[in-house]
């Protein structure tokens, strides 16, 4: 899938991207129906809440979940991402962020590219994220918030916060964060399960708790150009990996083909 001259400029401009419905229901059925099975499991990949019981994120469930695995390889995901960052990409971070309905807690307002650069000593803002809704994404359930157009600014300064929330974060200040939405406003892309979010890593996005009794899983990919791999191994390698191989992606339908196969008996 290619992004249009209308949505590449619109990236460029505001720093996202938000495309309505790019996964059916049926493809997102495969995937949410993986969920519980994953987050039941006892792995250092599942990172819970503070509560100590529902899942924040699941780490790398592409490396042990066929879907997860052939969503990572979707040509809907990984093409306009390659497109927009010129070449081929590989997987620096898989995360499923569950949001769960009652549960899910804040992130806190940040820039991906802060800890990627700071922790990982990623060179340059040559990666992003592709993100897929599994469930519909409301006013109520803690969507995504960001600032249009804040990605110009730059790698911003940060703190470590290793408090708020049960993962640590750099965050940026109030005062930061005040003059960035003046300029900018705020925006919360919302939409149907299935549909796609791409933004800039130096995007400045936080997310609220979802106080309500839906769930607000998304998935997200984050890709970075081949060239542009991480220099510091400081994280676990299911945080941020080590593998910079270029990803292979698979035929569009890899989703379904899943699905058939798994309906027909060896
Ligand atoms: C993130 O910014 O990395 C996650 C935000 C969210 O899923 O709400
Ligand atoms: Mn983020």
């Amino acid at each position: 899938m290619k992004l249009n001259d209308a949505q590449i400029s619109e990236f460029h401009d505001r720093g996202y991207v938000f495309l309505p419905e790019v996964f059916s229901a049926d493809e997102v059925g495969v995937l949410t129906a993986e969920l519980e099975g994953i987050f039941c499991q006892d792995r250092p990949e599942n990172f819970r809440e503070k509560n100590g019981k529902s899942v924040r994120t699941t780490f790398a469930a592409h490396t042990f979940n066929d879907a997860f695995e052939r969503l990572g390889r979707h040509p809907r995901l990984v093409e306009p991402v390659m497109q927009l960052l010129g070449g081929p990409v590989y997987m620096h971070q898989f995360k499923i962020n569950a949001k769960a309905a009652f549960d899910g807690d804040v992130w806190q307002w940040h820039q991906d590219f802060g800890t990627w650069a700071r922790d990982d000593l990623m060179p340059e803002p040559r990666a992003m994220n592709i993100a897929v809704f599994l469930d519909d994404v409301t006013e109520f359930n803690g969507p995504l918030m960001f600032i249009p157009g804040s990605h110009k600014d730059g790698k911003l300064e940060a703190g470590h916060d290793l408090e708020t929330t049960s993962y640590p974060l750099w965050t940026l200040d109030k005062e930061t964060v005040a003059r960035l939405v003046d300029a900018g406003g705020l925006v919360a892309p919302k939409g149907k399960a299935g549909s796609v979010l791409l933004f800039h890593c130096n995007l400045v996005h936080c997310s609220p708790a979802n106080l309500s009794p839906w769930s607000r899983t998304i998935v997200y990919l984050s890709l970075c150009h081949v060239d542009n791999h991480i220099r510091q191994f400081k994280r676990p390698e299911w945080i941020a990996h080590r593998d910079f191989t270029a990803i292979d992606v698979l035929p569009d339908d890899c989703l379904l083909t899943l699905a058939r196969e798994r309906l027909t008996p060896a």
